[in-house]
């Protein structure tokens, strides 16, 4: 059997002179061929994705967006096509005129869409010819991402990507459509602007007409969806580009899109109809699912004593009970002192895993410890035995109050973490989710939708200390809970916000909230926010005259059409559904962004780079690892 020796990259191509596509039109796309096609008369275009010669015979896997079909050569048919098909390469681009015919039987391929046919060429056209790629585009992603977003155009080629795209853009209609249908009206806001509320670094545009003075690119268009509520506009909605200079992960990109959307005289319950006739559409329209709705909801509170996370993934069991009651009278000083100073003694049950061994339960506790907790404490019922380091100082009655509380049958691991409440719920909450993925606890292919409702309205800064929006600055408080006079730090903690997050199977969707409209409501909110009217106005003056001009109720949401689009494809990355993403240094590998501009143009801007932050950067864009 002849095989191609692997030329080494960026070898020249050979001086094959592309020829033209002259007059022939493609017919078809190379996925779409059946056995229904078979006797037809075919023409395709698209990339040679695989190329075997075997002397008399030769196939080319030929590639276009839609799949990829196999195309034969006979030496015996046509001469020129059959020269033509000994010189192609991976990714030349062809055009091939030929038949479709149904496969001989047995030779069928049920790993390939088309495998039931295959084309006889009787003509085949070099367009153009391809170095050696720098990676094999196959449907497996086995090259290192660094080089996948260096040559992003050829990434893009593998099918998997192709289907994200094609995924993301359905996804868009479908959403633009629904919309549409429901009165709201796609409306486009400034990117460049003032700095918004979203609390993100900014990313700063110089303004070369008024030198020293900046825009910020927007964060999210918030400001602006309120002023077209002021407006009449209604209902708006628009897939936004957001840009945030924050640190980023697998799911943050520093530009992101959202889908952006406010109504006017609204309360919770008619944005939670509308997102999830969203959602809804979105999963039967592009996934083909039925989803159920309305979506279950939990108070953010609930939320962290049950999951210790503000955006639980519900596809598993493992919630957390609070024991500090069976415990808090126990000879264990640990348990007795936490009770004691007003802390929680808390507990998971890991099913079937009594068995862990020792040094598994190490790397729990170390987890735990590099967590910021002071240790965990383990209780395996095996074998009809009971086994636990705190056995002894404990009764029988507190053993089964905490067995009877955690639900732990023969077989399980009791985890148990005390101190702090919100330190304590927070790491049982990681160990459930380590352990949940690791054990194969969590099911696949399941759809967990969740509303967090009710977050508290202010969270403290955790660099400053100070009090600020835990969403943003606008978002009403529960009434209720501001009734009173007493702005004491716990007042203040325990106030709750009109906000909502949607979460799926734990990842955070979206997050939006109903407004504050009323003046002396705003004014009170800013006060517990430590803002002077002065700081206020200067912060937010245009939006808060605005706001004097008769502003209506409103209420809103934002998704990040990018996680979104990540959790419909299945893909564990956001940068996966998008076409150009940027590394978690905030790099463009492909462009080459951010870089140096010349003298001249930073002169315009009045903008000088001071020499050490320079070379800082300058040392940084030489890692890999942007
Ligand atoms: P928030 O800041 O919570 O709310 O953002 C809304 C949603 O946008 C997505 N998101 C991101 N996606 C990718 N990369 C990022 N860096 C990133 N940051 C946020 C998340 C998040 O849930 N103006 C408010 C919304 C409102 O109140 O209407 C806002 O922007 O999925």
């Amino acid at each position: 059997m002849a095989t191609n020796a692997e030329p080494q990259i960026g070898t020249q191509v050979r001086d094959d002179a592309p020829q033209d596509m002259g007059d022939l039109r493609r017919t078809k796309y190379c996925g779409e061929l059946s056995v229904k096609d078979a006797g037809s008369r075919v023409v395709l275009m698209g990339w040679v994705n695989r190329h075997r010669d075997f002397g008399d015979l030769i196939f080319i896997d030929l590639r276009d967006r839609t799949g990829i079909v196999q195309v034969v050569c006979e030496s015996g048919g046509s001469r020129e096509a059959f020269e033509r098909a000994k010189r192609v390469k991976p990714e030349y681009v062809l055009a091939v005129v030929g038949t479709c015919q149904k496969r001989a039987p047995g030779k069928e391929n049920p790993n390939m869409a088309t495998g039931e046919v295959e084309v006889i060429a009787s003509e085949i056209r070099i367009l153009n010819a391809a170095k050696t790629p720098p990676f094999p585009i196959r449907d497996e992603a086995e090259a290192d991402e660094t080089l996948r977003l260096k040559y992003r155009y050829l990434d893009l080629r593998r099918l998997p990507m192709q289907r994200n795209l094609e995924l993301r853009h359905k996804a868009s209609m479908v959403i633009r459509n629904y919309l549409s249908s429901r009165g709201f009206w796609e409306i486009e806001t400034p990117m460049m602007t003032r700095s918004t509320p979203e609390g993100a670094r900014d990313y700063l545009v110089p303004s070369r007409l008024e030198p020293g003075k900046f825009y910020a690119l927007a964060q999210s268009p918030q400001l602006f969806k309120q002023l077209l509520m002021v407006s009449g506009i209604d209902r708006y909605f628009q897939l936004a580009r957001c840009f945030r200079d924050e640190d980023l992960r697998a799911d943050r990109q520093p530009e992101f899109t959202q889908i952006d959307i406010e109504m006017s005289f609204v309360d919770e319950e008619m944005i939670f109809e509308l997102v999830e006739g969203m959602v809804r559409a979105l999963w039967k329209e592009v996934l083909g699912v039925e989803l159920a709705t309305p979506f279950p909801r939990i108070t953010y509170r609930e939320a962290i004593a049950r999951y210790g996370s503000d955006k639980p993934d519900t596809r598993f069991g493992m919630e957390i009970r609070d024991i500090t009651d069976v415990v808090k009278n126990s000879n264990f000083g640990v348990f007795r002192d936490t009770a004691a100073s007003g802390g929680t003694v808390s507990a998971i049950c890991v099913p079937g895993y009594a068995k862990a061994t020792r040094h598994e339960l190490d790397s729990l506790s170390l987890r735990a410890k590099a967590l910021g907790a002071k240790g965990l404490v383990f209780i395996s019922y095996l074998s009809g035995e009971v086994r636990s380091a705190v056995k002894k100082y404990l009764s029988e009655a507190e053993m089964t109050g905490i067995k009877d509380a955690t639900g732990a049958k023969e077989g399980d691991l009791v985890v148990i973490a005390a101190g702090p409440i919100d330190l304590t719920v927070s790491v049982l909450g990681r160990i459930r989710l380590d352990l949940g993925a690791r054990l194969g606890l969590i099911p696949e292919g399941r759809y967990n939708f969740l509303w967090v409702t009710q977050f508290p309205l202010l969270a403290r800064n955790q660099e400053t200390g100070e009090w600020e929006a835990a969403h943003h600055p606008f978002t009403s408080p529960v009434l209720e809970d501001i009734e009173g006079q007493d702005f004491s730090d716990e007042a203040k903690a325990r106030i709750r916000a009109r906000s909502y997050d949607l979460v799926l199977n734990g990842v955070e969707l979206a997050s939006g909230s109903i407004r504050i409209h009323r003046r002396d409501l705003q004014e009170k909110v800013f006060s517990l926010l430590g803002l002077s009217p002065e700081e206020a106005r200067e912060k937010f003056g245009f939006l808060l005259d605005a706001f004097e001009y008769g502003a209506p109720p409103h209420g809103g949401i934002a998704f990040g059409l990018d996680r979104f689009v990540m959790m419909m494809a299945g893909a564990s990355t956001i940068r996966d559904v998008i076409a150009f993403p940027k590394t978690a240094r905030a790099a463009c590998l492909l462009t080459d962004a951010p870089s140096r501009v010349r003298e001249e143009q930073l002169r315009e801007l009045g903008i000088s780079v001071t020499k050490d932050k320079a070379l800082v950067s300058g040392e940084n864009s030489d890692q890999n690892d942007r």
